[in-house]
């Protein structure tokens, strides 16, 4: 049985849809372990509802180098093999990301590599875009930069606000993000470059 640490910072929706995934048998997998770099972090006491153990470090007060080599102790101990940010608000570092080459997954809120970064739904307002969406991407060393595994695409209303559009692109998050994981713990698809080749693709 392959296994997932996931990280979060906050609410935890993302965490519970894998949850949820993984009641029904169709995560390809485990989560093992839960960390949080938020003590009162929703998502924290959505993981141990679920029997999955949940951790909380501190990463005030810590170079960026030192909290990540701590979280990936944690993950290793726990022998993880994919690990997921599900609204984790830090950036990692290389020291992080080399750890687990190609075995980080990061939802976010737009169609990558439109509106990549912090507040993306009110990006795509400002910007007057009609369709935003949901991105799984593999996480590398910058940005939400690295090769997208899923998206979905999520109309923009006329009268939307940050908050209902927010909501609508969630939605699609919670479907594409099980999907995702999946389809890396079960290896069905293949890197090349930018791109990420499903099975029979
Ligand atoms: C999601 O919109 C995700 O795309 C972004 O942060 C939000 C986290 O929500 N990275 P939740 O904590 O999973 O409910």
């Amino acid at each position: 049985m392959k296994t997932v640490g996931v990280l979060v910072s906050g609410r935890g929706s993302n965490l519970q849809a894998l949850i949820d995934a993984q009641r029904r048998s169709e995560l390809g997998g485990e989560i093992v372990v839960v960390v949080s770099n938020v003590l009162t972090a929703q998502g924290l006491d959505r993981a141990r509802r679920a029997g999955i153990p949940a951790l909380f470090r501190d990463h005030r007060g810590k170079a960026r180098e030192e909290f990540d080599a701590e979280i990936v102790e944690i993950l290793r101990h726990h022998g993880v093999d994919l690990v997921c940010l599900a609204g984790f608000m830090r950036l990692l570092s290389p020291v992080f990301v080399r750890a687990f080459p190609g075995r980080i997954l990061n939802v976010h809120p737009a169609l990558l590599p439109s509106f990549a970064g912090r507040d993306a739904q009110r990006q795509a307002l400002d910007h007057g875009v009609k369709v935003s969406g949901a991105t799984v991407h593999i996480v590398d060393e910058g940005e939400d930069s690295g090769p997208i595994v899923a998206q979905e695409a999520v109309p923009v209303l006329p009268g939307d606000g940050v908050e209902t559009l927010a909501a609508r692109i969630l939605e699609a998050e919670h479907r594409i993000y099980p999907r995702a994981v999946r389809l890396l713990l079960e290896g069905r698809c293949r890197i090349e470059g930018r791109r990420v080749i499903a099975e029979g693709e």
